[in-house]
């Protein structure tokens, strides 16, 4: 293990979205560090299935069960958080969903479910990792937004997704700014990732998606998580853009 994650031994993470995909790789690379991992999804088996993989492996893990598209389910993760380890160190702000459609055929739902957890359920974990963290020598947020913050691909049906994605990103870089107008020690990480090949991206290409590019694995947004946290106190990775080898857009 590289020297300087070992200041991250014993102290507390939460990822949302864990029962899969990014949120499962980073969870067991958190983990691998020795730090207290809290995972959650709304898939209670995955979560304990994963729970226990995390204790199999020597980490004190902790499942918390939510469908963080309802507000409240958001702050009670926190709270049940606070009540078994105290006040969290690092927050991977993960969970995500994505319905492919063009905007004129979007159902209410789907835009519903892609505003309330891509952005909303976001926004609250943000909120109440800032008031938990205010007072910490040191501390860490990464959130995972999108390559789709950035660009717009045309065709394919992302639009709508890509504008919660853009909204995401704007609203890190607001908050950034308003941490450092109050000299806070958070460091505010925006990992934006193109292809990762998870159930996300299967779902929405389709059972069998044909890549024109080898796609990246959730394990390789983990070591960009495990690089944000390894960098020195001082140093602040603001944005991470990872494609994969010749993924162009
Ligand atoms: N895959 C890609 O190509 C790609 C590219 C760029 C960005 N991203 C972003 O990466 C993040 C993780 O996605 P992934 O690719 O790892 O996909 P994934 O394998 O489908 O994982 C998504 C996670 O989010 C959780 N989630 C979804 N809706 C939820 C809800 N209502 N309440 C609680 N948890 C919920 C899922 O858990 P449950 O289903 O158990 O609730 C799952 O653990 C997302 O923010 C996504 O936008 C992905």
């Amino acid at each position: 293990m590289n020297d300087r994650l070992k200041r991250w031994k014993g102290k507390v993470a939460l990822v949302t979205g864990a029962t899969s995909g990014i949120g499962y790789a980073t969870a067991e690379a958190l983990a691998g560090v020795g730090m207290k991992v809290a995972i959650t999804g709304r898939r209670s088996e995955r979560l304990e299935a994963l729970k226990e993989r995390l204790e199999s492996s020597g980490a004190e893990a902790l499942a918390l069960t939510a469908d963080q598209s309802i507000p409240e389910a958001n702050h009670k993760i926190f709270q049940r958080l606070r009540d078994h380890w105290g006040p969290l160190d690092v927050l991977i702000n993960n969970a995500g969903v994505a319905h492919r459609s063009k905007i004129a055929d979007l159902e209410e739902h789907q835009l519903q479910t892609m505003f309330d957890v891509n952005l909303r359920a976001a926004t609250l974990c943000l909120q109440e990792a800032v008031k938990e963290m205010r007072e910490k020598e040191e501390a860490v947020i990464i959130n995972i937004g999108s390559m789709s913050g950035h660009r717009l691909v045309q065709g394919g049906g992302g639009a709508f997704y890509a504008g919660i994605k853009s909204a995401f990103r704007v609203m890190t870089d607001g908050l950034r700014y308003e941490l450092a107008e109050e000299k806070s020690r958070i460091k505010l990480c925006m990992i934006s990732p193109g292809l990762v090949d998870t159930e996300f991206h299967k779902i929405a290409a389709g059972e069998q998606p044909e890549y024109q590019f080898t796609p990246l694995q959730g394990s390789d947004i983990a070591d960009a998580v495990l690089y944000i946290l390894s960098t020195s106190p001082t140093v602040q990775i603001s944005d991470m853009m990872i494609r994969c080898t010749r993924q162009m857009t």
